[in-house]
């Protein structure tokens, strides 16, 4: 079995980023994910191992870079899922915890829960002395004064919200999927959700079979607009099409098509690998770049940026 390790930066526009400071981020996340492999470690270890490179890449929408709420707070969601064991452990909401997708994969291995959200999240976090979040960034903070008197303040349906965090390109969650050298499958997925998103506000990330999943055929995560991809139930769908005997690729366009055909463009977009070691990019929107790395090859493949940039 030849491991791969596939990650993301995220759904978007990708108009005000910079590429290679992005795909210096993919490939330090790629490295991380698959040094683990190459050490004998799981899925598992690559994919949390890969996300915390993202998320502590400050630029992305996820653990240091996190965006905030309509009342400027930090709010994020993370979740991972284990193929193998058919295990997963999420958290909603929280502030405490730099790195969410660590408390998520504590929370599938430490209690009898799924899902752990807010203060008690938190709790868990400060319990397990895992390193706090300083708070959100300048560049996240310029955003909010920028962007907050152009929100819906009341509505949670936020759809003037998720215009202008469309706009901006920050529909940017983080993820990473994985085949070990064992055959195993695993998917970890980390954001701070939609910029200016009402308080209290849970999106995919969170959720399992919405934002991620994993089982003995595939594994796969998702990124963009939570609140369609809870509905299509977008990586759930994916992985089942794998089970059915469709590739990676085939299900992954499938999945979306099905997405889209709900939903309309720039709502979502999934990354995907097979039992087979297949891995694949898939999305409605301007851009989501993502990258793949097998066990032995030397260079990562990167795509998926805009054509502009
Ligand atoms: N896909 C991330 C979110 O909607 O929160």
């Amino acid at each position: 079995m030849n491991g791969v390790v596939v990650v993301h930066a995220g759904a978007g526009t990708w108009r005000f980023f910079n590429r290679d400071e992005v795909t210096k981020v993919i490939k330090s996340s790629l490295r991380a994910g698959i040094e683990a492999l190459k050490r004998g470690g799981t899925a598992l270890d690559a994919v949390v191992n890969a996300t915390i490179v993202l998320e502590d890449s400050g630029i992305l929408n996820a653990g240091l870079g996190s965006v905030v709420d309509a009342l400027g707070r930090l709010t994020m969601d993370a979740g991972v899922m284990d193929g193998y064991t058919g295990r997963a452990g999420a958290v909603a909401a929280v502030t405490y915890p730099k790195n969410p997708v660590v408390l998520a994969r504590k929370v599938m291995e430490l209690t009898d829960h799924i899902i752990l959200s807010g203060s008690g999240a938190d709790e868990l976090a400060f319990r397990l002395n895992l390193p706090k979040h300083p708070g959100p960034t300048e560049r996240v903070l310029k955003l909010y004064k920028e962007y907050v008197s152009k929100a819906d303040p009341t509505s949670v349906r936020f759809a003037k919200n998720v215009k202008i965090a469309k706009e901006l390109g920050m529909l940017d969650t983080v993820g990473a999927v994985a085949l070990d050298n064992d055959g195993r499958l695993a998917a970890a997925v980390s954001t701070g959700g939609i910029i200016l998103k009402f308080p209290g506000r849970v999106g995919d990330s969170a959720i399992p079979g919405a934002g991620f999943y994993a089982d003995r055929y595939g594994a796969a995560v998702a990124t963009g607009v939570g609140e369609t991809i809870m509905m299509s139930l977008l990586t759930y769908r994916a992985v089942q099409l794998i089970k059915e005997g469709y590739t990676a690729i085939t299900a992954a366009k499938m999945a979306l098509q099905f997405h889209t055909s709900l939903f309309g463009k720039d709502t979502a977009g999934l990354i995907i690998v097979d039992r087979s070691g297949t891995p694949y990019g898939a999305y409605n929107t301007q851009a989501m770049p993502w990258g793949y790395i097998r066990v032995d090859m030397e260079e990562p493949y990167i795509s998926g940026f805009p054509e502009t940039t």
